[in-house]
């Protein structure tokens, strides 16, 4: 519109200097046109790199604190906080480096983030480049690799299944045939495998009926349930595809200590808080206690808790639990936290599922591993866990954070996209 109004009126004023034939006059429109178009084409673009630029250099400062902040962690002799710990008290241990530049350019690539003009780098711009710093930094090819992925809203829309037709699929499939360990630690907690065999059919079965994969590469899928609870590795032999290991054989000597009455104690304190919620707050809601969990879920089925309450419930449940005796204690550990539909408070959490994954993986399948005689476990700089619960309050994925690397995804097309990240740059390292 400018430049039209801006060619309108030089073209009349040229009109009356000079008279031109309607067709010069035509050709010099254009040519204006043009030249006026090609401007703005380039200020774009200057404007575009500059950004770039811009964005780029922050990145760069922010990659190089974590740097320092990962040095301080390997000199025990430091005193001193690094830079990244005094601006962030809360901040957690990196297991590898990130390099955000070339993160925030892959993804700049992707979303056009440098070309926008009037939305600046958003939330979620800097999540998805997080992730792909994180793959990046990662050191993939020297051991075998543990990935774990949460369930709902990271493998399939949350409370549905992982379907024969899902994307996710034949890329977890591809993920197994180059060796890598797949443990799904979620925190929906079944004792029996029908129904983890419900969730999952669509790559069980997958599984089953392939002939590319080996006996060990089969083997190297076990699904973690309620957090860190139930673990059944697969087994095409078995009923649903799935066999149930005993405890016995993978409790890291901590969670062996756990001590069964405290369970139930943290239970009965739990499921008072959350029976008060539901009067307090007037839930459409009714308790649901498990062997290992007790949480409060929608009545009727078709009932939307709002938002504001499930926090309100996690925030109270919580707080309730921490100045328990039994949480005083803090004997065993738990995990209270808001499922979007619903709220659970776990035993355990998904720190643990994750570590007995680095276990199970690293002593072949026995469970003999992590500093009792066995193989070392798999290590945090070898591991990424994918989920969609980061945010600190009342999320469950969050705990991973501690015990290796994560992603924060938003969607199971977003794991689509990371495996797909993933897989090309196994491919460059291979090649
Ligand atoms: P995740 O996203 O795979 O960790 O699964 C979380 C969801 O599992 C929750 O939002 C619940 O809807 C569901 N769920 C089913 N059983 C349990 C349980 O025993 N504890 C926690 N969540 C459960
Ligand atoms: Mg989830």
């Amino acid at each position: 519109m400018t430049t039209r109004y801006r060619v309108e009126c030089e073209t009349s004023s040229m009109r009356t200097a000079t008279p031109l034939k309607p067709r010069r006059a035509r050709t010099a429109v254009h040519r204006y046109e043009l030249s006026r178009a090609w401007q703005s084409m380039n200020d774009l673009a200057q404007t575009r790199e500059e950004a770039h630029r811009r964005y780029s250099e922050i990145l760069r400062d922010v990659e190089v604190m974590i740097d320092d902040h990962i040095a301080h962690q390997h000199d025990a002799e430091n005193p001193f906080p690094s830079k990244l710990k005094l601006l962030v008290p809360s901040i957690g241990p990196f297991f590898t480096r990130l390099p955000l530049e070339a993160g925030f350019k892959f993804q700049d690539h992707k979303r056009y983030i440098s070309s926008r003009r009037f939305v600046s780098p958003s939330f979620n711009d800097v999540r998805l480049i997080l992730n792909s710093a994180q793959m990046m930094g990662r050191d993939q090819l020297r051991h075998p690799p543990a990935r774990t992925f949460d369930g709902d809203v990271t493998l399939y829309d949350d409370g549905q299944s992982l379907e024969p037709s899902s994307p996710i699929v034949p890329r977890l499939i591809d993920l197994l045939r180059k060796n890598v360990k797949i443990g799904i630690v979620t925190a929906a907690g079944y004792t029996t495998a029908d129904k983890y065999y419900a969730r999952l059919h669509g790559l069980l079965d997958a599984l089953a009926n392939t002939a590319e994969l080996t006996p060990t590469q089969k083997q190297s899928l076990i699904i973690m349930g309620g957090e860190a609870n139930y673990l059944f590795e697969f087994s095409p032999s078995s009923p649903h595809l799935l066999a149930p290991v005993p405890r016995c054989r993978w409790l890291t000597p901590e969670m062996a200590a756990w001590d069964e009455r405290d369970i139930a104690e943290v239970l009965d304190v739990a499921e008072a808080a959350l029976g008060d919620c539901i009067k307090t707050l007037n839930l459409p809601a009714v308790l649901m206690r498990k062997d290992r969990a007790v949480g409060i879920v929608a009545d009727p089925p078709s009932a939307r808790i709002p938002r504001e309450s499930l926090e309100e419930t996690v925030l109270v449940v919580q707080k309730v639990l921490e100045l328990s005796s039994a949480g005083r204690r803090g004997r065993v550990p738990f995990c209270a936290f808001n499922g979007g539909r619903d709220v659970f408070v776990d035993i355990g959490d998904k720190s643990w599922g994750v570590t007995v994954c680095q276990r199970w993986f690293a002593g072949g399948g026995n469970g003999n591993s992590g500093g009792d005689g066995g193989a070392a476990a798999i290590k945090g700089d070898n591991t990424l866990h994918v989920g969609d619960q980061f945010l600190s309050a009342g999320a469950n994925d969050f705990r991973a954070r501690s015990v290796g690397t994560t992603a924060w995804i938003a969607s199971p097309a977003e794991t689509v996209d990371l495996l797909d990240e993933l897989a090309e740059l196994m491919g460059k390292k291979m090649s």
